[in-house]
Formats: C-alpha cells, structure tokens, sequence
C-alpha cells in the first residue's frame, strides 16, 4: 500500500542527521574546527549574522550590520563603444553593446587569471529573458503588435554578460565600464556545436546545413564555473521561445513538442519576424537549444560551445567538481515537472598544469540520470545500445540518446523530480544538496520517498553524499535536507525560518549552503530572499533569513568572492507584474522616478569589512 505524506517523513526525519555523521563531514576541515571553536554551551555554532522574519517591504532589507551596492544593471555600457542607459530609447544597436535583462547566474573569476582577485575581476552574468511590460513605456504587445525593432532589441537583451569590475578607493565594486574584456553574447551571436550530437541531421537547418553553427543562446537561467576558469551556462525554457502551431505531422517532432510541452504560439513573439522560432518552418531549430553552452570569460573573441554531450533538456543550472581520479563530474537538473536530475563524467582527467588540455574535455565522457529509491539512489547510464536505448525503442546513435536526454531517462526509470533547480556539489567531497522549487502538477498519489508532497506548492532541498565521497560513483545515499512551506503545510521549519521555493544554491567557505528563493510572494506574501541553511548541527535544515528583496523580484546568483568578503546575488524581474510607467518599485533607483525598475547585480558585504560567511 503507498504510504502517506507524514508516513514518509516521519520515516525520513527519524534518520536525520546521518549523512551528517558521515564522511563527507570531514571536508573543510579547517575552518569546521575553527567554528567548533565558537559553540556556545548549548552545543549550537551561531551564525555570522542575526536572521530576521519574513517581509513585504518597499526596500531591500538585509541582515543587521550588512550593506550593498550595485554593481552592474541592466543598459549599463559594457563594450567599448557602448552608449550610456536611456530608458526611453532602446534599440538594438544599444543593447547589444549593454547589459541585459533579467540577471541570473553570477560568476566571479579574479583577475588576471590564477591571482587571488580580492579586487579586480571578471563578473559573468546571464540574462535569461525580459519583461517588455517594465522595458517599454507603452506595453504590453501581444505578438500580433511586435515591431522587428522591438523584437530586435528583446533578442539582443537576452543571453550572457561579462563584465570587468574592481573595487574602488571606498572599497565597493564598480563596473569597467567599455572595457575591452567585457563582452556579450546574446541570441544572434554565433554558438558552435561540439560532442557526439554536433552535426547530427536533427540539428540541421535551412541557415546551417552543417549542424554545427547555431545562431545564439538564450532562456540562460542558472550555471556554473569550470575549475579551468570557463564558465558553463544553462539554457533552460527554450520551449517557451517555439510556436508550435501548423508543425507539420512527424513522430520526432510530435514526441519533442508534447515532451517540452510547446505551445502554439510562443511566449515572446519572436516566431512574427524569424522563421526560425516557427516550428513548421524549421522543424530542427528547436533541437539547437536546451544544451550547456561553455564561454571563456578571459578570451573575448573566443567562439562559445554548445557541450552536446552533457544532454539536451531544460538546464537549470551546472555544478563542476573535479574527482580524486582527475575526471570532471558536472550534476544539472532539469527544471520542469516530474523531470530529472543528471550528471555527466568525463572520460580525460583534469589536469590543472595545461589549461589547454581541458579545452575539449567536456565533449567525451557518459551522461547518467539520477534514480531515487528509499534513502539510497542510483546513476542510470545514457549509453547508446544498452538497455532500452537502441534502435528497438527509436535511437539509432548516441547523438540521438542525447538529443532525446528525456525520453531516454524515462526508458531508463529514472526519478520524476519536483522541478530540479541548482544541484550544488561541494568540492572535494561527495556531497551534493539539490533544490526541488515546486511541483503543483504531483497529485497526492504520485508521491514517492524523494518527493513526499503532492501537490508541493512549496518544494524542498534533498542532500546526498555519493558512495565512497567520490562524485564519479554510481551509487549514492540520500536524505531530506528541508521540506519548504510553513509546518501547517509540511515544512520541516517554521516560524521565522520559513522559506518557500528554493531555487539557486552556492556553498560558502565553511560549507555551509546560501538558498536563493522564486516564489515566496505567491507563496507565502513575502518576498523572495537569501538563506543560510547549515548543513551540519542542530541548526541543520533551518534556514536563517539573511535578505529580503523588493516587490516582483526573485532573487538569483548567489556567488561569494575567493575571500567570502562580498556576496553577490542577482536581483532578477524587479517589479515584475507592474508596468514602465506605473512600476511597483523602482529598484535599485527608488529615489528617481524618471527610472524604471532594473535587473542588477549587488554586492553584499558587511559593515565591518569581515568575511559575510562569518
Ligand atoms: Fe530559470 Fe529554473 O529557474
Ligand atoms: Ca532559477
Ligand atoms: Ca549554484
Ligand atoms: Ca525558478
């Protein structure tokens, strides 16, 4: 008989804190013990800051004794012939030279490359998609109202940011502006294909008969820094780009669009002015996007690479960890309901004395899919040929099983997750916590040991620990970390340590985990925030409320410097639901109403100069 929602937490919670006791907990050893110093006599470490209850505020709010800055936003003049940012006059040319919207990843790599960069480095920054209605002053379009220009300019705001920054005398972080190392990448920007799928006749198009030159990325959610110093970039909706309508009847097609639930008309209305968006037009464009794209931040003409062998599906984000054996691991989730968690191993070994070698090193190696049973879990092979996925069940070749990660993962028996967000891996040890954001769609009879709730309107973070504490094992235990939501509705915390929809993860020197949240406002009216949640002792699986951010806002990133000094975070879609002219928040210019509010990136530090992670 399936077992109850409180049968399979009580069952959970009984055996909290184990992998807690585990080997993994050795990691970081030094500072760990220089915490372990600082227990009070009730046995508790206390946090680097004092938390605060939930808010619903017009400000920023953040833990006493902290302050930020902006250090980049949306129209700020990046390349060297970059204009200054006139919220009334937008056009491509523009906004292809500035910052574009909606931050979400935020990567830091220090300058030059291999220093410390405690002052000086390159911040990279995705902008995963835009909110026209808080752009223009006379939105909202439809797509029956969309100019080319305006279409133009929402292509060109889209996809990836670098940007030089450095501290100043006053010691906060302050763009470069125009400088030659700062560079875009949007949707019209070329993007070659690599791996096993690259040319692959389900990649070709009228545009690219090769298959191997892919015109721009975008939907570039979270990712993830390489330990070459590239950085991985997610794209994760794609779907929503796509217009289903007329498409014309073929079962590959048919199976991709139901899988990615495709819908007639586009999100955007990119389909009125490039065929490309138009699936009946180009039925394979839509197979060019939901990979891994992999830039190089220090080389700015460098050509970016779509890794076609780390799986094609909706990418949340990417977390790389090198193995004791050399090899590379890279864990991603799927973001959409009752998809997967993967991760892929490479076949070479990193070695951190040829940077060169590890150029191509993320185009060979196997892609496995994660199955959770009861408190112990297994990685699924994505192999060509074995079990279900040959030419028996519709894949003729590798390039095939990694076009169709989904299908193939679903042969294979993998886990249906609620909504897989940011799977962070710990460095040098085998833990990893993944953040499951919500999943309204599991019915109460579909739930399962890994995903307990149904519905979960408030999602939950499950910690495991691969066996041996090697990232490359193909087996691992796990146990829940935190079921979200308040305790009338199941949440492992309550009261003022509440948190709803967990989405991005960043661990901080200590180990312990930052959560970034999408969707408290809905869910719990606050607004969305940045946690701590200790991994380890009685305050393990609490979270600690460490920022509050405006109205409309979800908050992303997180990103810590080298030192753990500043913490950046990105604050995506302020005012998101208001309009230009009549804006919920004016963030981060509340002082100015000529402004509308702007996507941006801050810097978090404490008023006393110490490391924000204490
Ligand atoms: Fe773009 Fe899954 O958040
Ligand atoms: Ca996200
Ligand atoms: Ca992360
Ligand atoms: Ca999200």
């Amino acid at each position: 008989m399936a077992r109850t929602f409180q049968e399979i937490v009580a069952a959970r919670l009984s055996r909290r804190g184990f992998l807690a006791a585990g080997a993994a907990t050795v990691a970081l050893g030094l500072s760990r013990t220089a915490r372990a110093d600082a227990t009070s006599e009730d046995g508790t470490a206390p946090g680097p800051f004092t938390p605060f209850p939930g808010d619903a505020g017009p400000t920023l709010r953040l833990a006493e004794g902290h302050r930020y800055h902006t250090v980049l936003a949306w129209g700020d003049p990046l390349l060297p012939d970059a204009p200054s940012f006139d919220p009334r006059a937008h056009d491509v040319a523009a906004q292809s030279r500035q910052m574009g919207y909606n931050a979400d990843f935020v990567g830091y790599l220090p300058l030059p490359r291999g220093a410390p960069g405690l002052a000086h480095g390159l911040l990279c920054v995705s902008s995963e998609y835009t909110s026209p209605e808080l752009m223009w002053p006379d939105e909202p379009r439809t797509a029956r109202t969309l100019t080319r220009e305006r279409c133009d300019v929402d292509m060109a705001a889209h996809g990836l940011n670098v940007a030089e920054i450095r501290r100043d005398v006053d010691g906060r972080w302050q763009l470069v502006a125009r400088s030659g190392r700062n560079r875009r990448v949007s949707a019209f920007t070329p993007i070659r294909m690599a791996g096993p799928a690259a040319g692959h006749p389900w990649l070709r198009t009228s545009a690219d008969a090769s298959g191997r030159i892919v015109q721009g990325t975008f939907a570039n959610c979270s990712g993830g820094l390489t330990p070459w110093g590239t950085w991985l970039q997610a794209e994760e909706n794609f779907e929503s780009y796509f217009a289903a309508d007329g498409a014309p009847a073929d079962a590959l097609l048919e199976d991709e669009l139901r899988r990615a639930r495709v819908a007639a008309r586009s999100a955007f209305g990119w389909e009125r002015h490039h065929a490309r968006f138009r699936v009946a037009d180009e039925p394979h464009e839509i197979f060019r996007h939901g990979w891994l794209v992999e830039i190089d931040p220090y080389d700015p003409a460098g050509v970016p690479v779509k890794r076609t062998a780390l799986g094609r599906f909706s990418h949340e984000a990417a977390s790389i960890v090198v193995a004791p054996d050399g090899r590379v691991v890279v864990y991603s989730g799927d973001d959409a309901e009752h998809e997967h968690v993967y991760k892929f191993v490479s076949e070479g070994r990193y070695d951190p004395a040829n940077r060169a070698a590890a150029r191509d090193l993320l185009d060979r190696g196997t892609l496995y899919v994660a199955r959770l049973d009861d408190g112990r879990g297994t990685w699924l092979p994505l192999v060509f040929g074995e079990g279900p996925l040959g030419p028996q069940r519709g894949f003729r070749s590798q390039a095939e099983v990694l076009i169709r990660a989904r299908q193939a993962a679903t042969l294979l028996g993998a886990t249906p997750m609620d909504r897989p967000e940011d799977v962070e891996a710990l460095p040098g040890t085998g833990r990893v916590v993944a953040a499951f954001t919500k999943n309204t769609k599991r019915s109460a009879r579909a739930i399962d040991a890994a995903n307990p709730r149904g519905p979960n309107p408030h999602g939950h973070l499950l910690e495991w620990v691969e066996d041996g504490d090697d990232p490359t094992s193909l087996a691992f235990t796990w146990d829940l970390l935190l079921l979200a939501g308040p305790a009338t509705e199941g949440g492992t915390a309550d009261g003022d340590a509440v948190l709803s929809c967990p989405d991005n993860l960043a661990f901080d020197r200590h180990g312990a985990l930052w959560v970034t949240t999408d969707g408290q406002a809905k869910a719990l009216c606050i607004h969305d925030g940045v946690y701590r949640v200790p991994l380890d002792g009685p305050g393990r699986g609490r979270p600690e409320r460490f920022l509050s951010a405006v109205p409309g806002a979800e908050v992303c990133g997180p990103c810590f410097t080298p030192d753990d000094r500043t913490l950046f975070v990105a604050i995506q879609h302020p005012g998101e639901g208001s309009t230009f002219d009549a804006p919920s928040t004016r963030f981060p210019h509340e002082m100015d109403d000529k402004l509308p509010p702007r996507p941006c990136v801050i810097a978090i530090e404490r008023e006393d100069g110490k490391p924000v992670s204490g």
